[in-house]
């Protein structure tokens, strides 16, 4: 959370003028962990803002854990934690794995805190005087057994539609009907199995539609033209009451004047944004948070997936409103994240978690990667494993790396690494590349980034050129001075590229930062520059590495193993499946489908004590650890292990181990692995499973 700069020189920056902006992402649940397609939305917005900040305009960026709701309730209880515990702990995965991506809050909080739980209750309140709360029955599934009422997808049945089994409270996977929960034939509950019965509770509803008129006025502005038509058709449909309340048991906030009634998660989410904000301004006493919220003359902008525009577009603005408060300026509305062309599922192990994508590659390249395929509008973005290597290997290393290895690795030193001044083609190129900037700026303004990243890229290619029609490695050994010149010539345009990729890769441009040795940091403020004559530059570091096939799959890989251990949130506890008169095969067939697995089942694995003979460090690997494991058998196995930040190689010898010993070896860059070790947890805090007492190498766990 780097410091927001507003320096006078900033403020002469590309954007018009100075502009306060305010800027969210959508608030992650606190029920599971940041995976790419979160890091598409985060990637999108920490572009935007930095370019913001380096433009010299006063932005903020806000987030929070989303915390509140049954889903993190149960999966608290499941971890056998407080629910104030468990978000406290995702909360600091959810915060590493963004750090990881370089994604830079100005305050990343939770919507469990105070502030967040005065300001629902101040809009609730207003709103309740506004005469927009009314009070209705409704008739919804009880569990006796679980003593709560049952969300709809803690809800599991036969579809009435399709007749399928085991499908969802509100909608079928097999033919894609929605529907009520109540509608579902043999209805259970997806935690203990148990059959609800139909119970009447009064609950809170916010009449939306009291606020139709005022909708389709802030709408004209808010929302792009394709959101808008979308809207349009609910808006013509009219708008329907919202059922803002929860019973008891929940994890929330109660509901003020109300016997065990809560805020449902989505009235007091989207006043996270107010709450994350609130916190900061009050705690660093930057600006004031009325100026934002209170008053007009600043701008509120939202980043977040098509799935959540509804509740962004029509309730928020509706309860802002109600509050007095300000109104959102603009909602950026982004696609989904394909991988290789198909939907991120938890099954098949493509939903990849930020924190295994960071075990094999480089946070930067899925942010160029990123970048380089993002428009403004609602497409899927396609991960694709070809794209994504040749991305960043022919743009940033092979174009864009070129320009500096070439000049400071190659030329320089033979110079005394000292600059020259420019030539008339130097400045011809220096004003090419203004131009450039001029409309990679608008580019990135408008979210625009593949054009941005096709701009610098062609801005690159002009530098290349030079330097390739100028061939500096033979005029250094006829003439230094033009050799010189040449890499003066070139630097001064560079310096401009790397300024305009610093919103994406600002590590990469750390890097350049240094090796040009300039006093004053790289914005989109303090382009127009040239070297003063003289000026020495550093010797040249590696800034980018290839990247190879190999390690996406390794990613790939790794989620499969991850997933195969973790159980789906959505997959019921024992006891779900209606198992009592079912046949055999039925209950095979019931087994496969509720996630639980048979006898037969887990034989398939074979798990095994496994002494640990050698370990040691890999080179070129800084996460794995190779070691040699003796698992009864004739000759040791070499295993790659992924948990060099948690143990020195030292500290393993002798220890005997639980590892899967059937697992189909795996062709690594440094070599075969052969198994794998059992073990939880992730970076430092991981923990291997040893044996307790004295186990056989080879011995079967069952
Ligand atoms: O869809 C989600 O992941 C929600 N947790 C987003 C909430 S955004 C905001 F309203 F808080
Ligand atoms: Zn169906």
């Amino acid at each position: 959370m780097e410091k927001n700069r507003s320096t006078k020189a900033a403020r002469k920056g590309l954007g018009q003028g100075l502009r306060r902006l305010l800027v969210t992402s959508a608030l992650p649940y606190a029920n599971g962990p940041i995976h790419l397609g979160h890091l598409v939305e985060t990637i999108q917005t920490d572009i935007w803002v930095r370019f913001q900040k380096y433009s010299g305009n006063e932005a903020y960026y806000f987030c929070a854990d989303d915390t509140h709701g049954t889903p993190v309730m149960i999966a608290a209880k499941k971890a056998g934690k407080t629910p104030e515990e468990f978000v406290a702990e995702i909360q600091r995965e959810h915060l590493r794995d963004f750090q990881g991506f370089q994604i830079q809050f100005d305050n990343y909080y939770s919507t469990n805190s105070p502030e967040n739980k005065a300001l629902s209750e101040q809009i609730y309140e207003a709103a309740k005087k506004k005469g927009n709360i009314d009070r209705k029955t409704i008739r919804q599934l009880y569990s006796e057994e679980d003593g709560m009422f049952l969300p709809d997808r803690f809800v599991k049945g036969t579809c009435p539609k399709c007749k399928s089994p085991d499908q969802y409270g509100d909608s079928c996977e097999v033919c894609g009907s929605t529907y009520s929960p109540t509608e579902l034939i043999d209805p259970r509950s997806a935690l203990s199995g148990a059959v609800p019965v139909l119970k009447d509770s009064e609950h809170l509803f916010f009449k939306l539609g009291d606020y139709q008129t005022f909708l389709e006025k802030w709408l004209a502005k808010g929302v792009s033209t394709g959101i808008k038509r979308k809207l349009d058709e609910w808006l013509k449909d009219g708008l329907r009451d919202w059922d803002i309340s929860r019973d008891g048991p929940y994890f929330g906030f109660a509901i003020p004047g109300e016997k065990d009634k809560y805020f449902y998660v989505w009235l007091d989410a989207p006043v996270g944004y107010m709450a994350s904000s609130k916190n900061f301004f009050d705690r660093t006493k930057r600006e004031s948070w009325d100026s934002f919220w209170k008053k007009p003359g600043s701008e509120i902008h939202h980043f977040l997936g098509k799935d959540i525009v509804y509740f962004h577009t029509l309730f928020w603005p509706a309860l802002l409103e109600a509050g007095g408060f300000q109104k959102p300026d603009q909602i950026h509305v982004h696609g989904f994240l394909t991988i290789n062309g198909e939907k991120m599922s938890k099954s098949r192990g493509t939903l990849v978690r930020g924190s295994t994508y960071l075990k094999f590659l480089e946070p930067e390249a899925l942010r160029y990667f990123y970048a380089s395929k993002l428009g403004s509008g609602l497409d899927d973005l396609d991960l694709s494993r070809d794209d994504f290597i040749s991305r960043w290997n022919a743009d940033v290393v092979g174009n864009i790396t070129n320009i500096f290895s070439r000049l400071c690795g190659g030329i320089a030193p033979k110079l005394d690494g000292k600059l020259g001044k420019l030539s008339k083609e130097g400045k011809a190129l220096k004003k090419a590349a203004l131009e450039t900037a001029a409309k990679t700026a608008k580019f990135f303004e408008a979210l625009e980034y593949a054009k941005a990243m096709r701009e610098i890229a062609s801005l690159a290619d002009s530098i290349n050129r030079l330097i390739a029609e100028k061939e500096p490695w033979k005029l250094i050994k006829t003439d230094p001075e033009q050799a010189r010149t040449v890499v003066t010539d070139a630097l001064c345009s560079a310096r401009i590229l790397a300024s305009l990729l610093k919103p994406v890769l600002p590590s990469f441009v750390a890097g350049v930062e240094n090796l040009l040795n300039l006093k004053e940091e790289l914005t989109l403020a303090n382009l127009d520059y040239e070297f003063p004559s003289g000026h020495t530059i550093h010797p040249y570091r590696n800034l980018a590495a290839r990247i190879d096939e190999k390690e996406f799959e390794a990613m790939l890989e790794e989620e499969k193993k991850l997933s195969g251990t973790i159980q789906p949130a959505k997959t019921p506890g024992p006891g779900a499946s209606p198992s009592g008169n079912a046949k055999p095969d039925e209950k095979k067939a019931e087994a496969k489908s509720s996630g639980i697995i048979t006898i037969d089942d887990l034989t398939r694995v074979h798990l095994r004590a496994g002494k640990i003979l050698k370990a040691e460090l890999v080179e070129g690997a800084d996460k794995l650890l190779r070691i040699e494991l003796d698992l009864g058998e004739a000759e040791p196995r070499q295993v790659f292990a992924g948990i060099r930040a948690a143990y020195q190689p030292e500290e393993l010898i002798g220890l005997t181990v639980a590892a899967v010993a059937n697992l189909q070896p795996r062709k690594m860059k440094f070599g075969i692995s052969s198994a794998m070790l059992l073990a939880s947890g992730e970076g430092a805090g991981l923990s291997l499973y040893v044996a307790h007492r004295s186990a056989k190498p080879g011995d079967l766990l069952k």
